[in-house]
Parts: structure tokens; C-alpha cells; sequence
């Protein structure tokens, strides 16, 4: 499996003596040591890794893919492999009966829901006029509806567990209006919304709901780079940091709001794009 390597826990504190609300010296802390998290859309790109990092800060991990249970087990495997726990899952967010087939499985394997990533997706480039009522549809079940799917599925055991991290997954286009992105973008802004409203009814089960809005380079950016009919270099130019993240660079925001770290933050939408939406 390439890109994995489980390790001693990565988030060392090293100080002393500055307040005693800090761990011991030099105690190794895992970040999501006896979480269990479900990753939607981690068959590959930004939702593998972020699922691979999860697993080496501890976590029990759901991989989830929307086609095929062998790309699922083959990054669950890969993680296995590494020591680390993982449950593979064919699971299409945007049906109801598979989301709650995926919870289930979670919660018979790993008796617990702590972390959600709304991170399954698809992109399909084309005009305005050219979008058809059924690629409409799809666009906004699979982005939106499968957003609130996975949550309304897991939130009663977060709630039950008076604790919770639910990260949501929006783009770029949902904040700058993307030519040719009309159903994704407005599937994308619906998140937004949808983050902002889950994060204000669930504060008080101790859930926080956050948003990440990020650029990496997957299969998802080869799609509309081939749209585009622009260079690389042209597209490049975009970005103020003038290059695409690896997946595995943009993972550790995730992990931020998947961990203590982010206690007292909730509602955020935080972009990892390079300065794109500047
Ligand atoms: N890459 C970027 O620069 C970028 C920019 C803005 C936003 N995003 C967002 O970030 C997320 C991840 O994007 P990515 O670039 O990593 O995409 P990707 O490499 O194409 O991966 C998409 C993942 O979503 C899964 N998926 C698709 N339809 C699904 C469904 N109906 N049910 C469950 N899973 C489904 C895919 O599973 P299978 O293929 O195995 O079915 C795959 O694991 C998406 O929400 C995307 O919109 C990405």
C-alpha cells in the first residue's frame, strides 16, 4: 500500500513546567487513540488519506467506497497490514438503506461512532444548459442528501456517547461560483449551510461540525483538468502557492477537527487550497 507507514503516535508533548493542565514530558499521545471513525469516499484520493492518517493516530477507521467493496478492502487491508483497525464498507451515500447498512456494520464491528468525514463525491464539468434533470439530481443526492444521510445515520450515537466530530466536505466552487460547476457548486454551498445548522442544533450533545474546503491533486482534479482544455501551468498560475497539495498534505486539517484540538471550535469552514479562494 503506498503512502502508509502506522508509527509511534506522531503528536509528542515535550514541555514542562508550564501548566499543569499539560500532560506529563514527553508523554506520546495519540491523537484518536480508541476513536472510531467512518470516512465516506475512501477508496482513494483526499478521503483514503485522510482515512490512513486516522489510522495511524489511532483510530479505528470505516472505509468506504461508493462502487466497489474491493477498493475499499484494499486500502482497509493496507491499514490492517500496518497494525492498524479497519472495516471495508460498499456503501452509495445517497441511499438511505446503504447508509444505515454502513452504520450498522460500523457499530457491530467497533460498538461506537465518534467521527464522521462527509467526504464521498463526484464532479461532472458542463454548462449550465447542459446539465441534465438527472445529473442535477445526482450531483445534489450524492454531495448534499448523502451529507445529511451519514449524519442523521450517526448522530444518535454521538448523541448516546455525548461526544462527536462531524466533518463535512465542500469546494471551492461553493465559494467563488465555478464556471461549469453549477449543480456541484450549489450542492457544495448546501453544505455549507447544512454544516452551519448541524453545528448550532448539536453543540450541545458535545458534537462539533466543521467544514473543510479543499484542493489536492486526485482523480477528481485530473477530470476537470481535462475539461478545462488549460495547461498545467495555466492552472497552476491559479493558486497564490502556484502548486496542487498530495492528499496527505491537506489530511492533517481533517485530523485537526477530528481531534481535541478543535474543542472549542464549531460551525468553521476552513479552506486548504492553496490561497485559491483568496
Ligand atoms: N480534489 C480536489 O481538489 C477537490 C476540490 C474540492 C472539493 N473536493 C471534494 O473532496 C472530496 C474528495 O474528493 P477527491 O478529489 O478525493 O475525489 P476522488 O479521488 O474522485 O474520490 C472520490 C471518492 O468518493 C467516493 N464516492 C463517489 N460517489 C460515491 C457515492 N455515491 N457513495 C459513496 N462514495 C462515493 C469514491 O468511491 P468509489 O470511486 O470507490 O466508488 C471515492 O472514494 C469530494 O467531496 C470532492 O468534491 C475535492
Amino acid at each position: 500500500m503506498a503512502g502508509i507507514i502506522l508509527r509511534e503516535p506522531s503528536y509528542v508533548r515535550v514541555t514542562s513546567k508550564i501548566s499543569v493542565n499539560h500532560p506529563p514530558v514527553a508523554k506520546m499521545v495519540s491523537r484518536l487513540s480508541g476513536k472510531v471513525a467512518i470516512v465516506t469516499g475512501s477508496s482513494k484520493g483526499i478521503g483514503r488519506a485522510v482515512a490512513e492518517l486516522f489510522a495511524v493516530e489511532g483510530a479505528s477507521v470505516v472505509i468506504v467506497s461508493g462502487s466497489s467493496l474491493d477498493a475499499a478492502k484494499a486500502v482497509s487491508e493496507g491499514i490492517e497490514l500496518q497494525g492498524g483497525a479497519a472495516l471495508p464498507v460498499k456503501a452509495d451515500v445517497s441511499k438511505a438503506s446503504e447508509v444505515k447498512a454502513m452504520v450498522d456494520a460500523t457499530v457491530n464491528k467497533f460498538h461506537q461512532i465518534d467521527i464522521l468525514v462527509n467526504n464521498a463525491g463526484i464532479t461532472e464539468p458542463k454548462k449550465l444548459l447542459e446539465i441534465t434533470e438527472e445529473q442535477w439530481d445526482r450531483m445534489i443526492d450524492i454531495h448534499l442528501k448523502g451529507c445529511f444521510l451519514c449524519t442523521r445515520a450517526v448522530v444518535p450515537f454521538m448523541v448516546a456517547q455525548k461526544q462527536g466530530r462531524i466533518i463535512n466536505v465542500s469546494a471551492p466552487s461553493a465559494l467563488r461560483g465555478s464556471a461549469y460547476h453549477a449543480d456541484y457548486a450549489a450542492a457544495k454551498g448546501g453544505i455549507i449551510s447544512l454544516t452551519k445548522v448541524a453545528a448550532k442544533e448539536l453543540a450541545s450533545y458535545g458534537i462539533n461540525v466543521n467544514c473543510v474546503v479543499p484542493v489536492a491533486r486526485t482523480d477528481m482534479t485530473e477530470i476537470e483538468l481535462a475539461y478545462s482544455g488549460k495547461s498545467e501551468k495555466e492552472h497552476r498560475a491559479r493558486y497564490p502557492l502556484g502548486r496542487f497539495a498530495r492528499p496527505e498534505e491537506i489530511a492533517p486539517v481533517y485530523l485537526f477537527f477530528a481531534s481535541k484540538d478543535s474543542g472549542y471550535v464549531t460551525g468553521q469552514v476552513l479552506a486548504v487550497d492553496g490561497g485559491l479562494t483568496i
